[in-house]
């Protein structure tokens, strides 16, 4: 496998997407496909609104999912729980073991979108970790601390030293995946970890720098959060994502949001990077030189720490310019994709 079958196309398993946001309604049934064109399975983040906090829900909406995918009939979608104060440890243990729950989302509250009702304090929520631990059940952290006080810059690496440290060493056999890791303190904090601690690395985390937030002017399509950090940060990304180490897994984070609701005084966060999120990946794999390690990272290191079975299918890739359109049509809505208007080096072609 991973055959690189000339310098100018390159074969691999079929990849899965191990963090998407692919909302409700409209946009769901708009955005789904997308997801569903690339990726065998995808982990479907919890944080709609209401939130996905019970089995029940999240059977109803694992059904919505696969009719908005319907033209994608091998498409698995992988719930997860949305961890409040109040969880109900109970019922969560019984959607992880009937098998509609894949794993557990901690969002700290109000540290992004729709995460009102994350939680406030991990003390708050131990017994449920405890039983997660047990259980062998995934938790995905949004690692970023709330506070005023620390710089919107900082707050992941704040995160690691106030909280996760902490919680790991606590917990030292809860599978742990830190989620869109934007830091070289990341890289340090997930190298310096046992095989239990993974991260899913985003594209616009491997393409940008915090730069592009503000090139020639406000850029809201940039935004997203965690927010893009320094240049330092990001080459320390690039080097864990094709370094070959299983601890590294595929998490595009596709985030949509209307055009509107981008580009506005008080702009929503999230890239919307479904529609051509291998092509962007293989263009960095391929600028490092590290082409052998796309299928690593974008089809293997994922459902091993999951302890899922590895896709058979296979996708080619070939070098290729192609334009990224400038606008998705969104049922009646429009969103700016990522990469918009720009040229990558690499198509799907089989
Ligand atoms: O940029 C983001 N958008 N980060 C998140 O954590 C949430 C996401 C969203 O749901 O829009
Ligand atoms: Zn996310």
């Amino acid at each position: 496998m991973n055959d690189i079958i000339s310098p100018d196309q390159i074969a691999i398993r079929q990849p899965d997407d191990w963090h998407v946001h692919l909302r409700d309604g409209d946009m769901l049934r708009s955005v789904a496909t997308y997801t569903a064109r690339q990726f065998a399975r995808a982990i479907v983040m919890p944080n709609l609104s209401p939130p996905v906090t019970d089995t029940a829900s999240a059977v109803a909406y694992r059904d919505r999912i696969l009719s908005a995918a319907s033209d994608h009939g091998h498409f698995t979608p992988l719930m997860t729980c949305y961890l409040t104060d109040s969880s109900d440890a109970e019922d969560m243990a019984q959607g992880f073991q009937s098998g509609v729950f894949t794993a557990a989302k901690l969002y700290p509250a109000n540290a992004t979108t729709n995460s009102a009702h994350g939680v406030t304090d991990v003390a708050n929520i131990m017994p449920v970790l405890e039983r997660m631990q047990k259980m062998g059940m995934p938790l995905l952290i949004h690692g970023e601390v709330t506070d005023a006080d620390v710089d919107v810059f900082d707050r992941e690496a704040v995160f690691i030293e106030r909280i996760l440290s902490k919680l790991v060493d606590q917990l030292p056999d809860l599978k742990v995946v830190f989620e869109h890791i934007t830091t070289a303190d990341a890289v340090d904090f997930v190298n310096g970890s046992g095989a239990n601690v993974g991260a899913t690395i985003t594209p616009q985390h491997l393409h940008i720098n915090r730069n592009a937030m503000f090139q020639g002017g406000i850029r809201p399509h940039a935004y997203c959060l965690p927010v893009a950090k320094r240049e330092r940060h990001r080459l320390a990304l690039r080097k864990a994502a094709t370094s070959g180490s299983a601890k590294y897994f595929l998490g595009t984070d596709s985030a949509p949001h209307e055009i509107h609701a981008k580009e506005s005084a008080c702009g929503c966060a999230g890239i919307f990077n479904a529609p051509y999120a291998l092509e962007s990946y293989a263009t960095i794999f391929d600028e490092e030189g590290a082409l052998d390690k796309l299928e690593g990272f974008a089809s293997i290191h994922g459902p091993q720490f999951y302890g899922l079975p590895l896709n058979e299918g296979i996708v080619t890739l070939q070098r290729s310019k192609i334009i990224v359109p400038e606008n998705i049509a969104a049922g009646g809505a429009t969103i700016v994709p990522f990469h918009a208007g720009q040229e990558l080096g690499w198509q799907i072609v089989g």
